[in-house]
């Protein structure tokens, strides 16, 4: 923790309700790429160093409690209510009832809409913000500032006032630096001017933005922060904003895999998360989500249209094609996964194993060198080393009377015919072979070969019978 954020608190805004997205969710639990925004934004926050966070919550206030308080924080994170959703400067005057008035910790405001920010950012800006500055408003040049607050600077350079886009002349729209909704400042200083606000405009609000013109009345000089890049600090208001924010966190994340030695071949059709973790040397083909805690290591092929979501390992060469891998799942080195594989719920996969076509696998653990290549489902299986499943067998788990499940064990070896059903539970013991279209409800001793159909029967010459019937 860097000295100048060690003491810093944070006000994220997050009780509007975000009436441009169209829906009943509150706006800041909108995920992006397998996180509600507000949980980005407290995580960058955090990583910033900010030990304490009021989150200012209102409109769908339990869910947003809910998601927050359901993760780990080191920060501690603390909730207003803002009944009414009275404009910025409203909420913001709702800390009042956690803040001492003469707090003077640096203070970071920020809106729970605004996911892209990288803690970097926050954490200079704390470091850049001196004591003697009253209030420091972000800004970025935004080529189209449509929707913004935009920063009126007089003819000495300084910041007069904010005005919002609705509020604004035509000649104020034509500005282009833009009203981020990040500040710095401190609450001792903040406090006294939000009771000043007022709802004189064209929304009928208490504008947070309005401080800035009641402290240039006061002769006191307001800075301004400079940031370079405006995606990082767009806004999300409606769904294309939130489609634009996800393409731009992917094609971020893609852009430091490829600086760390990944190829990423068509980045735009690719999503992937800013958790996931590559190894140098592999390559992801196109059309691949990737989403969550997800590790992969180097030498591996992933894709084309592969979907990796939730709590995901891959080890080191391995191939990933055409594939689903969800929830929790491990592959250890050297093994193909696909095409067209799903596995899911707790697939452990041992290392140089093949994992084919149309193969199903959950809670199950795949030994080493082991082989499911076509047209299996493996559920709730222990399965050892070197086994084979033959095409289209099936391990029966699912009791669907008593709606349980329970689980079977195949040992080191073994061998499963083509189109077997292994009934639940049952034990199959090291190098037992199991033949072709049988149904073992049974335990079948080590070594031992299982054949459980009926045995075949030859009526001769039948065929050719039926046809000099026909003839004749
Ligand atoms: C606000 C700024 C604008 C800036 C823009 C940046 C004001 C008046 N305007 O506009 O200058 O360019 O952000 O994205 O501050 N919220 C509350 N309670 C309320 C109202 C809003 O908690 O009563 C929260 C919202 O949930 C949201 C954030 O404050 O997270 C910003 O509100 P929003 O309505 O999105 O403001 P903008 O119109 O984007
Ligand atoms: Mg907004």
């Amino acid at each position: 923790m860097s000295p100048a954020s060690s003491g810093a608190v944070a006000i994220i805004l997050a009780a509007g309700k975000g009436t441009r997205m169209k829906s009943d969710r509150p706006k800041v639990l909108f995920d992006l790429l397998g996180k509600p925004m507000v949980v980005r934004v407290l995580q960058q926050l955090e990583a910033a160093g900010v030990n304490e966070m009021i989150v200012v919550v209102g409109h769908g206030a339990d869910d947003v409690k809910t998601a927050i308080n359901g993760l780990p924080w080191s920060a501690r994170i603390q909730f207003v209510h803002q009944d009414q959703q009275l404009g910025t400067g409203h909420a913001v005057a709702q800390a009042q009832s956690l803040l001492k008035p003469d707090d003077s910790r640096p203070l970071l405001i920020t809106c729970g809409d605004m996911p892209l920010v990288p803690a970097n950012r926050y954490r200079d800006l704390l470091a850049s913000t001196s004591v003697s500055s009253p209030l420091t408003v972000v800004t970025v040049a935004m080529n189209n500032p449509t929707g913004y607050g935009r920063l009126i600077i007089n003819d000495h350079k300084q910041l007069e006032r904010i005005v919002e886009e609705k509020d604004a002349s035509e000649a104020e729209r034509a500005v282009q630096w833009i009203n981020t909704g990040i500040y710095a400042t401190q609450w001792a200083t903040l406090q006294p001017y939000l009771t000043q606000l007022s709802t004189n405009n064209a929304q009928g609000e208490f504008y947070l933005t309005d401080v800035v013109g009641l402290m240039h009345r006061d002769k006191l000089t307001v800075s301004v922060n400079t940031w370079p890049d405006e995606h990082e600090v767009l806004g999300i208001n409606d769904r294309k904003h939130l489609s634009q924010a996800t393409q731009w966190l992917s094609l971020n994340t893609i852009d430091q895999l490829s600086t760390n030695g990944v190829t990423v071949l068509n980045p735009a059709s690719q999503l992937i998360a800013p958790e996931v973790h590559m190894a140098a040397d592999t390559v992801v083909m196109p059309g691949c989500v990737m989403v969550g805690d997800v590790r992969i290591g180097s030498g591996c092929q992933i894709g084309p249209y592969s979907t990796l979501t939730g709590n995901i390992t891959v080890g080191n060469n391995c191939r990933v094609t055409y594939s689903v891998l969800d929830k929790l799942v491990s592959v250890a080195d050297h093994t193909a996964i696909g095409p067209f594989a799903h596995c899911r719920d707790n697939a452990q996969i041992g290392q140089h194993v093949k994992v084919g076509n149309f193969v199903e696998m959950k809670e199950t653990r795949f030994g080493d060198y082991a082989n499911a290549a076509h047209l299996c489902y493996l559920g709730d299986v222990d399965v050892g080393d070197y086994v084979n499943m033959g095409a289209g067998s099936i391990i029966a788990n699912y009791d669907p009377i008593r709606d349980s499940k329970t689980r079977s064990t195949l040992g080191n070896h073994v061998k499963v015919g083509c189109n077997s059903v292994i009934v639940s539970p049952v034990v199959i013991e090291e190098g037992a072979c199991v033949a072709a279209g049988s149904v073992i409800t049974e335990r079948v001793n080590a070594w031992d070969l299982a054949i459980a159909r009926c045995r075949q029967s030859n009526v001769q010459q039948w065929v050719k019978k039926i046809l000099d019937g026909v003839k004749a």
